[in-house]
């Protein structure tokens, strides 16, 4: 098995190789389908989530970072004035005005009086950032089905594998002023897909290697520009 498993990309590097035209060519009418691998995940938690009807969700005592893991030990933070800015210009907001192109998301928390664990998945759109009481809503639309999860293989597509066989486990309707303690928001993204966002800025780049050119972080706090990433 592990020899398979070894062999195959072999084969298959050697094939890309080997044809690479005639595979672009094969390929393209498929690309229309197939999604792109979650490579790249963005994380930020908060104290409290509140949908403050079916289709916004309110996070409150929100982290000053949201934080972000790549394969292997590539990680970093990010602050979250600028993660969860939505508004034209700003750094995950492409020329087309979507946010992280408008990326699929799992919310984990905790309801009720015995803190009852939950999830859901959404898709999130036009983050608003409210500086007063340091608040982040998004628009918001449950997904109930992998169809309408944007990558593979990454944390939304594990938990509807594993809504399948657990009762409970994932909210497939959102009841307008459900709350959650504790929740944290996992954002499923690809790094290939974020090259057009990213090219666009001056500070940003998600390409081999993970370059950072920008500082700000540690001890800036809200409303601080920049971020820190480590790994190679
Ligand atoms: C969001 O980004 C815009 C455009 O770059 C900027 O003008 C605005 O100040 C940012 N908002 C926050 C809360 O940092
Ligand atoms: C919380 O747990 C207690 C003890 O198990 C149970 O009696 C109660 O009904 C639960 N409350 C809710 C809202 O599920």
């Amino acid at each position: 098995m592990k020899t398979m498993r070894f062999l195959v990309p072999l084969f298959l590097a050697a094939c890309v190789t080997a044809g690479a035209r005639d595979l672009q060519q094969a390929q393209t009418p498929a690309a229309s389908t197939s999604k792109p691998i979650a490579d790249l995940l963005f994380v930020l938690s908060a104290g409290k989530a509140t949908f403050t009807d079916a289709n916004t969700l309110k996070l409150e005592d929100v982290t000053q970072t949201a934080q972000f893991y790549g394969s292997g030990a590539r990680a970093g933070i990010i602050p979250t004035s600028v993660f969860a800015n939505g508004t034209a210009g700003a750094s995950y907001v492409s020329a087309d005005g979507e946010w992280l192109n408008n990326p699929s998301a799992t919310l984990f928390g905790f309801v009720g009086e015995n803190k009852t664990q939950t999830s859901y998945i959404l898709t999130l759109a036009s983050p608003k950032i409210n500086d007063d009481d340091e608040t982040v809503t998004f628009s918001v639309v449950a997904s109930t089905t992998s169809s309408a999860v944007k990558t593979t293989k990454g944390v939304a597509n594990e938990v509807l594998t594993q809504a399948e066989t657990q009762q409970g486990y994932l909210q497939t309707v959102i009841q307008p002023g459900t709350e959650l303690r504790d929740p944290s928001l996992f954002v499923d993204a690809n790094r290939e897909d974020m090259k057009p966002i990213a090219q666009t800025k001056t500070f940003w780049w998600w390409g081999p290697g993970w370059g950072w050119g920008h500082g700000g972080g540690w001890g800036c706090g809200w409303g601080c520009g920049g971020g820190w990433g480590w790994g190679k």
